[in-house]
């Protein structure tokens, strides 16, 4: 494996090639949450998710010909080493596919805050698999590309398709049927999203890690695993209907099983605060007031509100007041991970 590179500033030696990508993030209506096998990162069930048009990650990646060190930044700065490595190793799977030995450079940006909650890891691999792939004039297959996108972060398959999308859970040991498939376009409803964010502060544990923790120790696990294949079908249901209340539904009983079950480890990991249950209060009384409208939240304490374009300006409106909330984004629904050469 090549190490990333930290300092070097010398003169570029020879390029093999160059391309660059462009990726949505996306957020899961039914969650991921879990692995059946961490080495290939094939998760234990499927997922469903919105890609979201209204942020974005632009990656360029470029190969040269001699062998050395892998040089990563990240929104302006040199990679950290964890998150350096993370993605050398995933740049290594490229390499072999390649036949090619080279250092890579890899420059990455986001227009959206990380702490957002928004998974900068599903966006960021998405656009890098896709330009990594071109510059070493790979022609991979869309499932083939979903497979390499979901072995750098298993939500970043979601992100290579537009609109309402589903990372198939497989059966097959090797993951090769684990693929992202659109489940419909961008086009096919407009809904808004509404993000609150209730603390800028990078969260304290990481997804991969609070994963390991709950499969490890949560009485309720198995249930969260054995209980997911109806949520799927109900999602996939009141997507192809447009019907936002049974979408609700799933994703607001989603989300709230999978904070039950990461609660229920040992110890328990807690990615709520204050703010966070007073949105998810106020989002509830919006609804009970008739508002077309529901939440998700991932491993974070920020909140997702999913609501039709009619009342995005009064949910924002609600959400921005709740005292805890700094700050307020809204994104519409986006489309598919582009290439440029
Ligand atoms: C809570 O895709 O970030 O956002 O595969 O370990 O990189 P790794 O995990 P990641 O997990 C996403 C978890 C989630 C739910 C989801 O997006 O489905």
């Amino acid at each position: 494996m090549t190490e990333p590179d930290t300092t070097a500033d010398g003169p570029r030696p020879p390029v093999r090639g160059t391309a660059s990508a462009v990726a949505h993030p996306n957020v899961a209506l039914v969650k991921y949450w879990g692995k059946r096998n961490p080495t290939l990162n094939i998760p234990a069930t499927g997922s469903i998710s919105a890609t979201l048009g209204g942020f974005a990650s632009r990656t360029r990646v470029t190969f040269f010909e001699e062998a050395g060190p892998d040089r990563i930044q990240l929104n302006g700065q040199e990679a950290d080493s964890g998150t350096g490595l993370r993605i050398c190793r995933f740049l290594d799977l490229v390499r072999r596919e390649a036949g090619f030995a080279g250092a890579a450079e890899v420059v990455s940006d986001n227009d959206f805050p990380t702490a957002a909650g928004l998974a900068s890891s599903a966006s960021g691999f998405a656009a890098l698999a896709l330009a990594s792939c071109r510059a070493l004039r790979l022609d991979p297959s869309p499932g083939e590309l979903s497979i390499l996108a979901r072995r750098g972060s298993g939500s970043a398959a979601r992100s290579l398709h537009g609109g309402f999308v589903e990372l198939k859970v497989g059966s097959r040991a090797d993951g090769l049927d684990t693929v992202a498939v659109q489940l419909a376009p961008e086009a096919h409803w407009d809904l808004r999203v509404v993000v609150a964010i209730t603390r800028e502060e990078p969260k304290e544990i990481s997804t991969t890690e609070g994963m390991v923790q709950t499969a490890d120790t949560s009485p309720y696990y198995p249930a969260w695993v054995s209980s997911h294949e109806p949520d799927l079908g109900q999602a996939r249901q009141a997507i192809l209907a447009r019907d936002i209340e049974a979408l609700g539904q799933v994703a607001e009983c989603s989300t709230l099983k999978l904070h039950g079950a990461i609660l229920a480890a040992r110890p328990g990991v807690i990615y709520w605060n204050g703010a966070t249950v007073e949105v998810l209060t106020a989002i509830r009384q919006l609804r009970r007031k008739g508002l077309p409208v529901f939440f998700t939240v991932d491993a974070g304490p920020q909140v997702k509100v999913f609501c039709l374009p009619e009342v995005v300006a009064q949910v924002e409106r609600v959400v921005a007041a709740i005292p805890g909330v700094r700050r307020v984004l809204v994104s519409g629904m986006g489309g598919a991970a582009q290439g440029s050469p």
